[in-house]
């Protein structure tokens, strides 16, 4: 049988545990604050960040939300982030991505404050990261391990096989698969749009990380008998619903399905984790901001 893997409830067990340590905090006079920044149109963009907002309430953050417009000029970002930076009720800073092709990205990745950069996509972040010495893991990719870690997925000496090369996912989850730990020790493979023989590498993989932005890219014949398949992708694609869209991922879940040992679906797999993993990011930082010694799930 193919064992479902249950992203909605390991991420409840997570905001959770997080609760008691934001009343660690509380007792400590220190209310953890994340800010979202949003400058897009995108109504999946201008999703997430609401939901974002939401968790936030849910589990005792202070959800501060800044808009710009998005044909603003991109100073307003750069000073937006610059006051956030400065404000001590903030302890995470998340600017929404994509950006306007105005805007500088890579300027606005390193404009974050890296104590703040809750996201880890500051340079400073992502060397510590690469060097084993992470401060704050990129919120999908430590989603996934705590999704493998929760079912008992054992990553040590597996081959796993990412399928996309992002610095938001692909490229961070094969640096921590990596490292000697626990949670890593993984031989990683890393596939992308250039990649020679796809199918045959994939087949390989006792896990399977399809991270490509492709809807249902990854069919049955590209999985090997009894693999974790782990769907990071969200895609609306056009259907017949009340939204006029569907959420599909980048695996084709019916065809993988009865060749997979585990799978994730879409939704409440991968997606559920990335929000819980930000908040995780939220409370580690207050307590390196304030010297509040706090547990972490
Ligand atoms: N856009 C898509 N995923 C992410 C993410 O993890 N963080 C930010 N800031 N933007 C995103």
């Amino acid at each position: 049988m193919t064992e479902v893997i249950d992203g909605n409830a390991v991420a409840a067990d997570i905001r959770e545990s997080l609760t008691e340590s934001i009343e660690t905090l509380e007792s400590e006079g220190v209310t953890p604050g994340l800010a979202t920044v949003l400058m897009s149109d995108d109504p999946a963009s201008e999703t997430y960040v609401s939901m974002k907002q939401r968790d936030c309430e849910e589990v005792g953050i202070d959800g501060i939300h800044v808009e710009i417009d998005s044909d603003a000029p991109a100073e307003e970002l750069y000073e937006t982030i610059d006051d956030l930076n400065a404000d001590p009720a903030v302890h995470g800073i998340l600017v929404q991505m994509p950006l306007p092709d105005h805007v500088d990205e890579r300027r606005v990745l390193r404009s974050v404050d890296p104590v703040k950069d809750v996201d880890g996509f500051h340079p400073e972040n992502v060397g510590r990261l690469v060097a084993g010495d992470d401060r704050y893991r990129p919120c999908t990719p430590h989603g996934v391990q705590k999704l493998l870690e929760a079912y008992d997925i054992e990553t040590e000496g597996a081959n796993a096989v990412i399928v996309g090369r992002s610095n938001i996912v692909g490229k961070p989850l094969a640096n921590l698969l990596l490292q000697k730990a626990d949670d890593g020790n993984a031989t990683v493979t890393v596939c992308h749009s250039r990649t020679e023989d796809l199918a045959e590498k994939t087949r390989a993989a006792d896990i399977l990380v399809a991270a490509a932005g492709r809807p249902e890219f990854i069919g049955g014949e590209m999985v090997g008998e009894g693999a974790t398949v782990v769907d990071v992708g969200i895609n609306r694609v056009d259907a017949d619903t009340e939204k006029g869209y569907e959420l599909v991922g980048d695996v084709d879940y019916d065809s993988v399905e009865a060749t997979a040992g585990a799978i994730t679906p879409v939704p409440g797999g991968v997606g559920p984790m990335t929000r819980a993993m930000l908040l995780y990011n939220t409370v580690k930082a207050a307590g390196l901001q304030t010297d509040v010694d706090v547990e972490l799930p």
